[in-house]
């Protein structure tokens, strides 16, 4: 297992402005969704790629097209703001969801919807904005392994080193992209720093 801490100083400076308890559910989408695209270009950099003859106006030429299919999961709600970001960079990209939410009281997450698409051999991103526990990552993707899907990547921006532990022995085969490695979890499992809730940050519901 590959974890990749995704060092940038656009990240770094748009996390920061995220993190702010002041920032309005418009502006943080928008800087999810500006970080979700900084991210997919380094989750994409060793895709393999198939030669192909290119005519440009001037003579043929070797031209390169991904090997393998893309698909995206976001896991419901949060997911959902990454979605975007990532399809920009992956036009070609299917899509999948998981719902899954975390019992405020045990922290157990709990599975609502499961739709994957049909692709053969797909190169599988599951994005969720925050690796808190883990439990919903290890889950969503233990969901898609039952399903068959093979070749897993996961994506987030804020993960808690208790997460990250948590992952690596549940799915060692699946690499992970994190754009910031926080200090540790609270008593209540929020990440510190962090950014607090972010499904309720992105829609706006508290
Ligand atoms: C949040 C977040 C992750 C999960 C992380 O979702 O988007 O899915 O918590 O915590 P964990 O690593 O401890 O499982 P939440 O359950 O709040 O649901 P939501 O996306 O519907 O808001
Ligand atoms: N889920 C969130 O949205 N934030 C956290 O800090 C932990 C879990």
């Amino acid at each position: 297992m590959q974890i990749t801490v995704v060092e940038h100083p656009l990240i770094k400076h748009k996390l920061s402005k995220m993190r702010d308890i002041n920032s309005t559910s418009r502006d943080f989408r928008e800087w999810l969704d500006e970080i979700a695209m900084l991210m997919t270009y380094e989750v994409t950099r060793d895709l393999e790629l198939d030669e192909m003859p290119v005519q440009t106006p001037i003579c043929e030429t070797t031209g390169y097209k991904l090997h393998n299919n893309i698909v995206v999961v976001p896991i419901l709600r949060a997911g959902l703001g990454l979605l975007s970001g990532v399809l920009r960079m992956i036009p070609n990209a299917h899509v999948g969801h998981i719902g899954l939410y975390r019992d405020e009281k045990t922290l157990e997450p709990h599975e609502y919807y499961c739709k994957i698409p049909p692709d053969k051999d797909p190169i599988t991103i599951v994005v969720d904005p925050m690796l808190a526990t883990g439990g919903s990552s290890i889950a969503a993707i233990q969901m898609l392994k039952d399903r068959g899907v093979k070749n897993i990547r996961f994506m987030c921006i804020i993960a808690a080193p208790e997460g990250v532990k948590a992952m690596q022995e549940a799915h060692p085969d699946v690499d992970i992209y994190i754009g910031a490695l926080d200090e540790k979890l609270n008593e209540h499992c929020y990440i510190v720093p962090g950014l607090g809730d972010a499904g309720d940050r992105i829609f706006g519901t508290k």
